[in-house]
């Protein structure tokens, strides 16, 4: 197949490394891609928020296939304005990107389909979001309902912290549009967990579960990033809860978009928090039974939960994309391996916040582990940094042990002024023994 793969991440260069895995060989290409992707595909000058540069190329050369892989062009239209030139895409139509581009609709949804959530409200108003606090109690999630690079979430320890952060969005328009709704949520106790669902406008199948470390440094501290590294499967979401996951949440939502007239086709992701023996319980836990309640739902493949599930799937990717883009999916379209996946990335010091660009990455040829590119770029028989988020090194084994070892192994011999990385990825699973 011809396939172009469209972003320049660690995602990307997953998504593009697991499709040149495929039996059958494919042409690949990347928009824009990274010097990762290079060595697997040609990358092309057009960035991934360009949708009339990736449409005029698909005119030009008609794919077999375009996978989206960030949010941006999802919620711009990008596979809505291929569908009128008769490109097949994967990834949601822009309504359906809603999912994660509109929080508020994302909660519309899930309320309609009776999918387990935690309480919200939406306000445009400052004084009246302030005057709702006290019913949420403390901790409080503040949310800007629109896309906003991973920040627009406050989790408020404090009245104060909450006052403050809704003065944020809807007085001081910190995130623009964005932010001129918010969402006040009830905060969710329990472990996160991610699961990435591959939709066909009708049929889901779920890839195996993994976890995200949202923190900077060791032991959860410090602040949010947008994840330092993964593992799968993670055991808080085991293999036989999947189908749970399916029956409670994935497909009610695909249900209520499709009597909406929104044929989702592509990932949906769902971020879950699950409140099990070792959690305190709260509102839902009691309300609907459920131990597993939806934080949030993204419209697209994770980064780096990506990194780690898809070195663990067998089978042909390609004919799952497209099975999936073209409403024909079938749950022998994902073959999954048994053996477990950890991935840390390597970033620049002072991310999230500033970091510097342009230094020497040495330790990638020959490394013992699989090594995608977040951020670089090449320059001449160099490869530099160019991000914050830079490498995103994968350890597969028979174990988790095993894969984080290879993992680190991995990450050991990587080199650059300034990296760092979290040393601790997968703790959660060690400490549930
Ligand atoms: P989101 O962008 O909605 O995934 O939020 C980012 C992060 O904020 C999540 O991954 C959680 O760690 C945290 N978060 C969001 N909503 C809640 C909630 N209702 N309860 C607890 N934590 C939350
Ligand atoms: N790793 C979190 C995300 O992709 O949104």
């Amino acid at each position: 197949m011809k396939i172009l793969v469209v972003g320049g991440g660690g995602r990307e260069h997953a998504i593009t490394w697991r499709l040149a895995q495929d039996a059958a060989k494919h042409e690949l290409f990347c928009a824009p891609g990274n010097a990762g992707t290079a060595a697997l595909a040609t990358n092309l000058k057009i960035g991934a928020e360009d949708v009339m540069g990736v449409v005029a190329w698909s005119l030009a050369e008609k794919p077999d296939l375009v996978v989206v892989g960030p949010e941006a062009p999802l919620v711009k239209g990008l596979v809505d304005e291929l569908a009128k030139i008769g490109v097949t895409a994967f990834g949601p139509v822009a309504a359906g990107a809603r999912m994660e581009g509109s929080k508020r609709f994302a909660k519309e949804i899930m309320d309609a389909a009776g999918v387990p959530t935690g309480k919200a409200e939406t306000f445009t108003d400052a004084a009246k979001a302030k005057a709702a606090l006290p019913t949420y109690g403390l901790p409080v999630v503040i949310k800007a309902d629109g896309l906003a690079a991973g920040k627009g979430v406050i989790v408020a320890e404090t009245r104060e912290q909450a006052e403050a952060a809704i003065d944020d969005m809807l007085v001081g328009n910190v995130f623009g549009a964005a932010g001129a709704e918010v969402l006040l949520e009830e905060f969710l106790h329990g472990e996160e967990c991610s699961i990435l669902a591959l939709v066909d406008g009708e049929n889901a199948v779920l890839l195996p579960s993994s976890q995200d470390h949202k923190r900077a440094f060791d032991g959860d501290k410090g602040p949010n990033t947008g994840g330092m590294g993964a593992y799968s499967p993670a055991p808080v979401v085991t293999a036989d809860k999947l189908p749970l996951v399916k029956e409670t949440i994935i497909l009610p939502v695909v249900r209520e978009l499709k009597k909406r007239g929104i044929i989702y086709r592509g990932i949906l992701y769902a971020g879950l928090m699950v409140n099990d023996e070792n959690s305190i319980p709260h509102g839902p836990l009691a309300k609907s039974g459920s131990t597993i309640n939806v934080v949030e739902f993204n419209a697209r493949f994770g980064d780096p939960e990506t990194e780690a599930v898809l070195p663990r799937l067998g089978g042909d990717f390609a004919t799952a994309l497209l099975h999936a883009a073209t409403g024909c999916l079938k749950d022998e379209d994902i073959v999954v391996k048994d053996d477990c996946a950890a991935t840390v990335i390597i970033a620049s010091g002072g991310y999230p916040g500033v970091y510097m660009k342009g230094k020497e990455i040495t330790g990638l040829a020959d490394n013992p582990a699989l090594v995608f590119h977040c951020g670089t770029k090449q320059e001449g028989d160099k490869v530099l940094t160019s991000g914050g988020r830079v490498l995103s090194v994968t350890g597969l084994g028979a174990n988790l042990r095993e894969a984080v070892d290879k993992a680190y192994a991995g990450v050991d011999k990587i080199a650059f002024e300034k990296a760092f990385h979290r040393t601790d990825i997968a703790h959660r699973a060690f400490e549930r023994g």
